[in-house]
């Protein structure tokens, strides 16, 4: 089930999804219990996000005869999770494709300010050939993922698709303003931004909420 609420967004509202991010969203679920339904509901986003990539016949025998079989056509994919809590969706996306290269981008936000801070990136030499795929939980004032998208950009990488769990208006306000060629797939777009930069109702700071840090 695909909603469109933006042309440049995609809200993937499977029941699944919903059920899944519901239990999430409860504060008395459990850290080792919200890292696992991050990644359930990572399969399904990637299943959504990763609908285009190109496919290509190859010849085949099943044990009944020959046929031409589709396989994915070799598109070179690398999932880029922002630190800390994009990596909660890292290991459903590389379930899918083992193959994918991964990068790390270390942003935080200034508590203050709201405004990203780098602090760590790591990304494959050949990134400009690839797919980026990048991923963080919480769209939110939008800042961390358009400054991790301008960095991508400065390396010369031209296909960018985020998956994120919950955004902010705000936040695809902010980022479809400032990168209109990035296409956005998320699982529910919630009311609106508390005065601390939080989603409102949300599911609170979700590297806290996976690593039980607060
Ligand atoms: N980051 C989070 O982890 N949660 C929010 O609600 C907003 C940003």
């Amino acid at each position: 089930m695909r909603t469109a609420i933006h042309p440049n967004v995609t809200v993937v509202d499977h029941p699944l999804i919903v059920h899944k991010l519901s239990l999430m969203r409860d504060k008395t679920t459990p850290s080792s219990v919200f890292r696992q339904l991050l990644r359930e509901i990572s399969l399904l986003l990637g299943y959504e996000v990763l609908r285009d990539l190109p496919v290509e016949l190859r010849p085949i025998e099943t044990p009944v005869g020959p046929m031409d079989a589709r396989f994915i056509k070799g598109k070179k994919l690398v999932f880029v999770p922002i630190l800390r809590a994009g990596v909660g969706l890292l290991d459903g996306l590389l379930d899918l494709v083992p193959s994918a290269r991964v990068g790390h981008i270390g942003l935080y936000r200034d508590p203050k300010t709201l405004q990203p801070v780098q602090y760590y990136c790591k990304l494959p030499e050949d990134i400009a050939e690839r797919l980026v795929v990048l991923v963080d939980p919480m769209l939110a004032t939008g800042n961390s993922v358009a400054a991790a998208v301008a960095l991508l950009k400065a390396r010369g990488v031209k296909d960018i698709k985020l998956v994120c769990l919950l955004s902010a208006p705000e936040g695809i306000a902010a980022l479809t303003a400032a990168h209109p060629d990035v296409r956005v797939y998320t699982a529910a777009v919630d009311s609106h931004l508390n005065d601390h930069g939080y989603i409102v109702p949300g599911l609170g700071d979700a590297g806290d909420r996976m690593y039980g840090t607060k």
